[in-house]
């Protein structure tokens, strides 16, 4: 049965920070609170790359035109904003950002 509630766990490279549920329709960055991490934001609106951590595990859906504060490079290194994406599923984050 898939009754497992989807969770992001957050690690600053392999230390464990905390776990939280997703929420629906609740950016990365809000449920990283939830599990009392905290990530720097500024814009809020995926501009300025500031609530840039790195995707270790899970999917989280990009929209099909990359905001502003990702590229193609970062993406493929992991690279997530957590201001403005949503997770699909349980993820593992790294709040070191890549590159
Ligand atoms: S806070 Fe600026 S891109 Fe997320």
């Amino acid at each position: 049965m898939a009754d497992e509630t989807p969770v992001i766990r957050f690690f600053r490279g392999s230390r464990p920070l905390g776990t939280a549920r997703i929420v629906p329709d609740t950016p990365i960055v809000e449920i990283a609170e939830l599990a009392g991490v905290e990530i720097p934001t500024n814009c809020t609106a995926g501009n300025c790359g500031t609530c840039l951590v790195r995707l270790v595990r899970g999917r989280v859906d990009l929209p099909e035109e990359l905001p502003p504060g990702l590229d193609d490079d970062v993406v493929a290194e992991g690279g997530i904003l957590t201001c403005c994406l949503y997770p699909t599923g349980s993820c593992d984050i790294d709040v070191i950002p890549p590159l």
